[in-house]
């Protein structure tokens, strides 16, 4: 099996990368990254460089991305589609990025698979649905329409798009995930739990964007990448596919298990110092956001391992605490940049 896994320098490409390589010995990845501020040359330093090569190229040039797609011959060979602008807080500050990667590098693969037909995977996100209020009893599910909030969510919706239209219109094989939440090892340190560890870590207070009442629904990334294998396997082309682990919880949660299992604060509720800060919140910020992954889990016989959020956390700690050399070259780099329009409450 050869494969070429854009954005396989990110936080769930290389996870994805690293999986592979333990789990299919004759396996080979080409990846393909532009090696942006979230790349991280080092989440794969350690993989045989005789089954994993690194082409650091942007998938919206098409004579790259055409070249790498071309070598994809065999029956189980597959184009797998991570490479996105994927911050939320960066798409307010600077959405072209996200038009020219989500967009403009989604049509680019769509074509390079078209012209040597070959299989696809697209990586999509749950937030192309809007979001939910909070006693919405219904969850996410593949007939949701689609109603983005952000930049980042709007290109994300866009490329989707750009893959159904592909599969109908030229028959490309081609199938798509929605994935709720990731947490994990080599997550960039400017998402929200990796933010909050690495605080503690540094010594910093960690940062609670309004009253921390936004929900999101956590999955272990291991989990969104077992589905994502399944898929690969079982998926029928043409078919959208939910993944999540059922793993709502408030951000004020989150919060203070992190704080909890890290040894940081007392009692908020008893009027104690939290050991965290409110601070401003994201303009637009989405309330609340659920997957109903019943058709994956029924039709690809799919379920999630790592169940025990709290568990996962401690796992997802102690990485950070062992990983030191991983994430603080670029810890100030982003704590500078949310200073510049962050203010505690
Ligand atoms: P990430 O930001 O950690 O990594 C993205 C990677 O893509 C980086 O290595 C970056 O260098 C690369 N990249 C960006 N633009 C590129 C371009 N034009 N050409 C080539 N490479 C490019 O993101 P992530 O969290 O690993 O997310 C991966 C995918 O999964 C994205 O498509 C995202 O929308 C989707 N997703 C993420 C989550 C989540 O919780 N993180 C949940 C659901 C879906
Ligand atoms: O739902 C899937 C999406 O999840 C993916 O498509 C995105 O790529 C991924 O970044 C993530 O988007 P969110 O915006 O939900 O993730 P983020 O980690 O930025 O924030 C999670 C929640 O925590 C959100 O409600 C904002 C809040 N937050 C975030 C940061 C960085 C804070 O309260 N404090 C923070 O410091």
């Amino acid at each position: 099996m050869r494969l070429v896994v854009t954005g396989g320098a990110g936080f769930i490409g290389a996870n994805f990368v690293r999986t592979v390589v333990r789990q299919f010995p004759d396996a080979h990845v080409t990846v393909l990254d532009s090696m942006t501020y979230a790349a991280n040359r080092a989440s794969l330093a350690d993989l045989p460089s005789d089954r994993v090569e690194l082409v650091e190229a942007d998938c919206a040039d098409t004579a790259a991305t055409d070249q790498l797609v071309a070598g994809l011959t065999g029956p189980g060979d597959a184009v797998v589609h991570f490479a996105a602008e994927s911050h939320n807080d960066n798409s307010l500050a600077s959405p072209g990025a996200f038009v020219h990667s989500n967009i403009v590098g989604t049509y680019a693969v769509l074509e390079a698979c078209r012209r040597h037909d070959v299989r696809l995977h697209h990586v999509s996100t749950d937030e192309v649905y809007g979001d939910l209020q909070l006693d919405d009893p219904a969850k996410f599910t593949p007939d949701t329409a689609y109603n983005p909030s952000s930049p980042y969510s709007a290109t994300k919706a866009g490329a989707d798009m750009l893959v159904r239209a592909w599969v109908r219109s030229f028959g490309v094989r081609a199938t798509i995930s929605n994935c709720s939440n990731n947490y994990g090892p080599y997550q960039h340190v400017e998402k929200f739990i990796p933010r909050q560890i690495t605080n503690i870590l540094s010594g910093h207070r960690p940062r609670l964007y309004g009253s921390g009442a936004n929900v999101r629904d956590w999955i272990h990334v291991s989990d969104h990448n077992s589905a994502v294998l399944r898929i690969l396997e079982r998926g029928e082309p043409g078919r959208t596919y939910l993944i999540g682990a059922d793993g709502e919880r408030s951000n004020l949660q989150v919060m203070r298990m992190i704080c909890e299992l890290m040894g940081v604060g007392g009692s908020d509720t008893a009027g104690g110092d939290p050991g965290f800060d409110h601070v401003t919140d994201r303009p637009g910020h989405d309330l609340r956001y659920a997957i109903d992954s019943t058709a994956t889990r029924e039709e690809l016989g799919w379920q999630p391992q790592h169940t025990d959020l709290r568990e996962g956390l401690r796992q997802t700690i102690d990485w950070y605490r062992d990983n030191r050399d991983w994430w603080e070259p670029v810890k100030a780099r982003v704590e500078t940049r949310y200073a510049q329009t962050e203010r505690v409450l």
